[in-house]
């Protein structure tokens, strides 16, 4: 979509993989990790250099790919974005439509190899993968949480926050909230009314969340009618969850088919 050519995908990979390290490790040290640190600004640096190229190519003629739209149909100061913002927006794209829907993924087969009775019925009818995929999210959603600064001071059911605080949304928790979900931690597929906040809420909810959907389910598909008898290999009591909530998945999941 964004125009990069296939023999560069490799390489977008480790960059984005390079991004999560990072936030994984920053958001649990107070001193990030001068290796993972060192390795991150590489990676930053050779994106930031081929992203300012092939922004010039499209500055110079238009191609039909999302980082020409993005920056010409963009408004920006003086009608287009500066370089630096549209290399700050697709990065957010590549690293947000890379790790994010991976983890999404390898949670819904972990939640479904959990629930065999339940992985049991979605192949008889498929059509209920939409409404699994939205349970999974809930009980398991990718991002745990997000953070905003307090613009003022305000006051949540008697807890004050000062303006300039950041403050912690945990989307996790409030996918297990019992006064809104029955019976909160059960992976039930028919659940009436209520929707889990996987994708954030206010101006800043996920901007891809229709197509983040579209995709998942599509791959969803793809690989029950691939490998109609994909079977775990690894601990499902004890998997390798990533270290920290800030992405949540599950890193490593030996299967056989
Ligand atoms: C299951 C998959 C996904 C989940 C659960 C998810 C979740 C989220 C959440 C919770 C936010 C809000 C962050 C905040 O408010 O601080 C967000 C924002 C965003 N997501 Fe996703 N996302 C997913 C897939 C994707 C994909 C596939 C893309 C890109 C193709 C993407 C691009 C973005 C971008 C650019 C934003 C920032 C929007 C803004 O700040 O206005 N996400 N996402």
């Amino acid at each position: 979509m964004l125009g990069i050519p296939s023999e560069e995908v490799q390489r977008f990979i480790k960059w984005s993989d390079d991004i999560a390290l990072f936030m994984q490790n920053f958001v649990v040290s107070h001193t990030p990790d001068k290796e993972i640190s060192e390795q991150t600004k590489g990676s930053m640096k050779e994106m930031y250099e081929y992203l300012s190229q092939a922004i010039a190519d499209r500055r110079k003629e238009k191609k039909n790919d999302l980082l020409s739209r993005i920056i010409a149909e963009t408004p920006g100061e003086n009608g287009e974005l500066r370089d630096d913002q549209v290399i700050a927006q697709t990065i957010h794209l590549i690293f947000g439509g890379h790790k994010i829907p991976q983890f999404m993924l390898s949670n819904t087969l972990h939640l479904l190899f959990k629930h065999p009775h339940i992985f049991h019925q979605l192949k008889e009818d498929m059509s209920l993968l939409p409404k699994v995929l939205e349970e999974c999210m809930r009980l398991e959603g990718p991002i745990q949480y997000i953070t905003r600064n307090a613009a003022q001071d305000i006051e949540i059911r008697g807890a004050k926050i000062k303006k300039g605080d950041s403050v912690y949304f945990f989307l996790g928790s409030a996918g297990r909230d019992g006064d809104v979900f029955e019976e909160p931690d059960e992976f039930r597929i028919i659940r009436n009314g209520n929707r889990h906040i996987g994708f954030g809420g206010g101006f800043h909810a996920c901007i891809a969340a229709v197509f983040a959907r579209a995709e998942i389910l599509e791959i969803l598909r793809e690989v029950f009618k691939s490998f109609p008898n994909l079977k775990p290999v690894y601990n499902l009591d004890n998997p390798q969850w990533t270290k920290n909530p800030t992405f949540h998945g599950i890193t490593t999941m030996p299967v056989v088919y």
